[in-house]
């Protein structure tokens, strides 16, 4: 199966200038580019090869929600892809495994591609809880509002929250064995689901291969080495 990487940029960079530059080295096919909401039009425009992934949604479809962003919205701009439940997201943010699953249900109903994230706590995986928290947050993420997700295409990102931006990546093998776990609770009885699984956390173009070597890891969500063109290029030649 054919590798993907989704840049994650977050709150980055401050410029539209900057952003335009950035994307344009980062277009490249198997890629999906995840700018900031006020970039998002403009860096659609020069992505040629790549698609547009948006990094958050709101669930209800238009209304008196000051700040907030529609599937709607974003579909009007040509963003392909959504990020949701994104630890940051959920521990910033107080995002619940309930919104989750609203925002899974938008972007379903909306013909986005949703990448839900999961990943545990340092203190729940010390607990011996890492299995339990992931189950948790796919069968409410998915499951809470049935949705046609055999007909809808969608991707999971195991991203172990200690992991991600701390230089600290979970070991290749590790990673490894919770996808498969992630697989197994997808396939089980009564669901046959088949999504695309990535990895995320502290990847960079010196370890990005030690994770896609591996057939079942399909792919990586990468945070702070989607913001520097030579890591880009580099982890580009892996996909
Ligand atoms: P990181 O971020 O690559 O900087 O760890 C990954 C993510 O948050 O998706």
């Amino acid at each position: 199966m054919t590798k993907l990487l989704i840049l994650n940029w977050k709150m980055n960079p401050a410029t539209l200038k900057e952003a335009l530059s950035l994307a344009k080295a980062s277009d490249y096919k198997n890629v999906v580019v995840a700018p900031p909401f006020p970039f998002l039009e403009e860096v659609g425009k020069v992505l040629k090869k790549s698609r547009l992934g948006a990094q958050d949604l709101f669930y209800e479809e238009k209304g008196a929600f000051t700040g907030e962003v529609s599937a709607k919205e974003l579909k009007s701009v040509r963003v392909k892809y959504v990020i949701i439940g994104h630890s940051e997201r959920r521990h910033k943010f107080d995002e619940t495994d309930e919104m989750v699953a609203k925002k899974m249900k938008a972007a379903a109903e909306n013909k986005l591609i949703p990448v839900l994230c999961v990943g545990e706590t340092i203190e729940e995986k010390n607990a011996g809880k890492k299995e339990a928290v992931i189950e948790r947050q796919l069968k409410i993420g998915l499951f809470l509002y049935p949705r046609p997700y055999t007909l809808n295409p969608f991707i999971v990102a195991y991203e172990p929250v200690w992991a991600i931006g701390t230089g600290n990546p979970e070991t290749p093998e590790s990673a490894l064995e919770t996808i498969k776990y992630i697989r197994k609770i997808l396939n089980a009885k009564p669901y046959t689901l088949n999504p695309k699984i990535l990895y995320g956390g502290s990847v960079d173009s010196r370890n990005l291969r030690d994770y896609l070597k591996y057939k079942e890891v399909d792919g990586a969500l990468v945070g702070g080495a989607s913001l520097k063109k030579e890591e880009v290029k580099k982890m580009i030649s892996y996909v």
